[in-house]
């Protein structure tokens, strides 16, 4: 495979050497099959991702570097798409490297992927701008546009060297054990532990991202779940001391912070079309019943917000 790989892109460059129109476009060939070939053999445990200082100077690298640019910065990057203060770095920490905070390192190579909250095996554009819409609020990204291919050339870095369909160790994040906060507790848990970078207000603070209000995640993110959001923050939070609270103060907290206002989510009881929604969501789906629900705020522009599920090209109603 990799031989072929190498072999149709050595037969490209000399075509396009043939034809007179070398430079540039030859020298990313040849330097995106030599970092093919590099590949190490698969050990999923001693498996790191690369690192973006070793990169070269080719377009791959180019939009590789661009794409971390807008995943770290997306609400300064992508104004007109995001109305927040969030950036895909605010939950994928690390430039999307921490284990505990949804890594994004190894995902590219699980998708397309069936995905139960859509009911469809959808493409790694969809997640991207499943995050897009929900996670920041804002709107889904064109998926030929130069900066959702950027973000993808990113996510594909950070999956070099794992093979399709592999899983690793540390995906999503960790299960909680099974419980529910108490938000007067929480208030405390905040006012104590996380409001001094939050803000009292949960509306963010000069590099750090809101946790409610107009400013943050939707209703329908992952995060606006009381036991992902305990997960999150048991693990990462606070930001300077992650791993100090008790799963009961995460709890607690991340059940204040989930009965706060947030942004609504068009079409949200279409979640989960053949039923099975986890029962800490906080909206009704099929056959679920909406678990404590926030106070919810309008959004801007939603239609903007909705990614269509795959439809079938030739129109047929097949089953
Ligand atoms: C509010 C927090 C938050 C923000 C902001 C956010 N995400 Fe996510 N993202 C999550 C959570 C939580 C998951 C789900 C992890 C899981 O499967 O449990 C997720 C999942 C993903 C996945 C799928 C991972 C997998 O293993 O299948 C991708 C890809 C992704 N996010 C990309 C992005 C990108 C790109 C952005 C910025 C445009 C972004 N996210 C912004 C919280 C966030
Ligand atoms: C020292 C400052 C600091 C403290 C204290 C802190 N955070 Fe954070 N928090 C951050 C920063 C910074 C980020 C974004 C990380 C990034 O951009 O790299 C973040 C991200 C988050 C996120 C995901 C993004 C978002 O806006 O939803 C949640 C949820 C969160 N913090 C909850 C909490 C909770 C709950 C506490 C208290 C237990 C807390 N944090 C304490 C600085 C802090």
């Amino acid at each position: 495979m990799r031989a072929l790989v190498t072999i149709i892109a050595l037969a490209g460059a000399a075509a396009i050497g043939a034809c007179g129109a070398g430079g540039s476009r030859e020298r990313d060939r040849v330097a995106q099959s030599g970092a093919a070939a590099k590949q190490p053999a698969w050990d999923p445990a001693g498996w790191r991702a690369p690192s973006l200082e070793a990169l070269g100077t080719d377009s791959l690298a180019s939009a590789i570097r661009r794409g971390h640019a807008l995943v770290a910065a997306t609400a300064e990057s992508l104004p007109r798409f995001v109305g927040g203060n969030l950036n895909c770095t605010s939950c994928h920490l690390e430039d999307g490297r921490r284990g505990t905070a949804a890594p994004l390192t190894g995902t590219y190579a699980r998708y397309p992927r069936y995905i139960e909250r859509t009911g469809a095996v959808v493409s790694m554009e969809d997640r991207v701008n499943y995050c897009m819409t929900r996670s920041l609020a804002g709107s889904r990204l064109p998926n030929d546009s130069r900066e959702m291919q950027d973000m993808l050339a990113y996510l594909a870095f950070l999956s070099r060297g794992v093979p399709m369909g592999s899983h690793l160790a540390q995906e999503g994040m960790p299960t909680m054990p099974k419980d529910v906060g108490d938000t007067t507790r929480g208030v405390e848990v905040y006012r104590t532990t996380c409001a001094r970078c939050h803000g009292t207000d949960g509306g963010g603070m000069l590099k750090v991202p809101a946790l409610w209000g107009p400013k943050s995640y939707s209703v329908g993110a992952s995060m606006a779940r009381q036991e992902r959001a305990a997960s999150f923050v048991r693990h990462n939070m606070p930001f300077d001391k992650p791993g100090t609270l008790t799963d009961r103060e995460a709890y607690d907290v991340a059940a204040y912070i989930t009965s706060k206002p947030r942004p609504d989510m068009p079409n949200k009881t279409r979640d989960w079309p053949f039923g099975g929604a986890p029962a800490d969501v906080p909206y009704d789906t099929r056959g679920h019943r909406a678990f404590l629900p926030p106070p919810l705020l309008p959004r801007t522009n939603p239609a903007s917000a909705i990614v269509p599920p795959p439809h079938r090209a030739v129109g047929e109603r097949e089953r």
